[in-house]
């Protein structure tokens, strides 16, 4: 019988000239094989020798078994790669097409709509989602206590104010994350002087409940027009046409009055469900209505606020519910999915 050394160093040989997958596994047979492999022969030996020995012997063997299965291992992996590497694939196989992805649901309509303005004239604008508390509310007529600032209720920022902000805003901390992209009328007005046709695109944000129709994260597009002249009939006919062509179709409006201290007078524009086509369901809250376009004239108080002289220009504004008139264009029934977890199924529709 051979000692643990000649088995080791036999086996190195033997390793060495190895060069098909079979011969490995004959070696493992002839070295670590149940039945006649050469290290279980010196195993069944052990019964003979002194308790001592045993312990010795054994714990050498098994440490050798583990290096030559390791080898073995390795030889095996080895020969399976270069075996592999003859093997000429079907051609004739249709090939792995890769993921291509796609503009989210959101980005379209919001693409679409800039189309559609940009024809119009219009210019594209975005603005700070960190916003202060002038352009988001002061500027446009909200006063300090004033309920409709409760409306607009947003996320406001605890970080101490500067000294150089304390001059500028007073000692309230004036930083929030903009409830409403009206926030942009009075950033542009103070940049441009009119004729001014403008649309600001953007995430806003709300202190709000959700349910399928409100999220405290949302989208929204601010449009306005300051010119001489303008009348809600401008803002009438406008708004119809940018309906028609995103939804590619008449839709049914109507108007009810509606108050936003930025705008004098000032109206809800809603258009007829299109999940259920005005028969109601828990999109539109049953009413066959959908809350889509808050518009109205520009309050003379916000030209105050830009600097326009006064009584010099007249102007409308709208606040479009982008997350809510994509859903109406892809009958999307909650806009929680959205941002919901399970994004990949869902995003996959569009
Ligand atoms: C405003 O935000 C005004 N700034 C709009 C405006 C602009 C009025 C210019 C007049 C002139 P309102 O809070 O209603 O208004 O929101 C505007 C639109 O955003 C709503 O019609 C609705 O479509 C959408 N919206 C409002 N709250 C949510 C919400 N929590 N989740 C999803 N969409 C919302």
């Amino acid at each position: 019988m051979k000692t643990l050394e000649e088995i080791r160093k036999q086996f190195a040989q033997d390793s060495n000239a190895v060069k098909t997958v079979e011969q490995v596994q004959e070696l493992r047979v002839r070295y670590v094989g149940r039945k006649s492999g050469a290290l279980n022969e010196i195993l069944r030996s052990l019964k003979s020798l002194s308790e001592e020995e045993k312990h010795s012997v054994g714990a050498s063997a098994n440490v050798l078994r583990k290096e030559i299965e390791q080898k073995l291992d390795e030889l095996q992996k080895t020969m399976n790669g270069e075996a592999q590497q003859g093997v000429i694939e079907d051609l004739t196989l249709p090939g792995v097409a890769p993921q291509v992805g796609h503009l989210h649901p959101l980005t379209l309509v919001t693409n679409e709509l800039m189309d559609i303005f940009a024809s119009m004239g219009f210019m594209i604008y975005e603005g700070p989602e960190l916003e202060n508390d002038f352009y988001n509310f002061e500027s446009l007529n909200f006063a300090d206590d004033h309920p409709a600032r409760d409306i607009q209720d947003t996320f406001v920022i605890k970080t101490p104010i500067t000294r150089k902000e304390k001059r500028t805003f007073g000692s309230k901390n004036p930083w929030l994350m903009r409830a409403h992209t009206s926030n942009m009328q009075v950033r542009i007005m103070e940049q441009f002087q009119p004729p001014l046709r403008c649309v600001v695109p953007g995430r806003v944000f709300r202190n709000e409940a959700t349910d399928a129709s409100h999220e405290h994260t949302f989208y929204q597009l601010e449009g306005f027009v300051v010119d001489k002249n303008i009348t809600i009939g401008h803002a009438m006919w406008t708004l119809k046409e940018i309906l028609r062509q995103i939804f590619k179709k008449d839709v049914r409006i109507r108007l009810r009055p509606g108050f936003f201290p930025f705008v004098e007078p000032g109206y809800e524009l809603d258009c007829s469900c299109l999940i259920c086509n005005g028969i109601g369901c828990p999109t539109c809250k049953r009413s066959g209505w959908v809350e889509l376009v808050p518009c109205g004239m520009i309050h003379p108080k916000v030209f105050e606020a830009a600097g326009y002289a006064h009584g010099a220009y007249t102007g409308f504004a709208f606040g479009l519910g982008l997350s809510r008139l994509t859903m109406m264009k892809y009958g999307i029934k909650d806009i929680r999915m959205f941002t919901s977890n399970d994004r990949l199924a869902f995003l996959e529709q569009f």
